[in-house]
């Protein structure tokens, strides 16, 4: 399964301004089966809106997505929601977390939602267990720290074995240990098939990737390593 931007655009109008800018101009890019890419650039430099873009969380001003050929934003936004929540996982810059909900249910969310098959409580649990916050599987969101929201996130973003992953900024708060951690998972899910796009700050992030690529002001480049 690929997943493909072609001339991806999006322009945004801010308040205030009489002229538009654009965060990303003309930006090409397959994210292929078991590949692990990293995402770098400055602060402003479009990383979030591409992710989202192909996350299918916001639609280009011009340009597809294409998965296995078909335009994703020319989806319904009912199979648009199904194919977000089953085929991708995304690991979101913001936290965000249903607080009526327990920990292990935030987790098993998109999994309960969505039927997937077998039992969604023990896959939960065993990916809260490989983060290592199973001990908070069912405490509130609002009890946890920046590090373990994050893992929340990640574990919520894998609950459905989905095919791609995309992660924005998913160590930022997180100490080295469990930076290593994330990385390795991502990296894990990568060589089990995966295609797999990480925004990320981290020195050597490099390390787990097949490829890493820098944005400037909305333009890709391809960075030698
Ligand atoms: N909804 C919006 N309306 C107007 N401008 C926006 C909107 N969302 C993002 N932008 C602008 O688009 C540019 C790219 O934003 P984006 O969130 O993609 O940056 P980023 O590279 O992820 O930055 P960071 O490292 O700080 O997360 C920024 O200059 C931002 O101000
Ligand atoms: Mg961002």
């Amino acid at each position: 399964m690929s997943l493909e931007a072609q001339s991806i655009t999006k322009e945004y109008k801010r308040k205030g301004k009489k002229s538009s800018f654009f965060a990303l101009k003309n930006t090409d890019l397959v994210l292929a089966d078991g590949e692990l890419t990293v995402l770098k650039g400055r602060s402003g430099s479009g990383k979030s809106t591409l992710l989202n873009i192909f996350a299918g969380l916001s639609k280009p001003t011009s340009g597809k997505i294409l998965l296995d050929g078909t335009d994703i934003y020319s989806l319904g936004d009912g199979p648009l929601s199904v194919l977000r929540n089953t085929l991708i996982g995304v690991i979101p810059q913001e936290h965000f977390a249903i607080h009526t909900l327990s920990v292990l249910q935030n987790v098993c969310l998109p999994s309960v939602l969505f039927h997937k098959d077998g039992d969604v409580e023990s896959r939960g649990f065993e990916l809260l267990k490989l983060l290592g916050i199973s001990e908070l599987a069912g405490s509130s969101p609002s009890e946890l720290s920046g590090g373990e929201l994050r893992r929340m996130s990640a574990a919520r973003a894998l609950i459905n074995n989905p095919r791609v992953i995309l992660a924005d900024e998913p160590t930022g708060d997180l100490d080295d240990e469990n930076t290593e951690l994330i990385f390795e998972l991502l990296r894990k899910k990568a060589c089990e098939g995966a295609s797999v796009l990480v925004v990320t700050h981290e020195n050597d992030a490099e390390k787990y990737a097949d490829r890493s690529l820098k944005i400037q002001n909305g333009t890709l480049e391809y960075i030698p390593f």
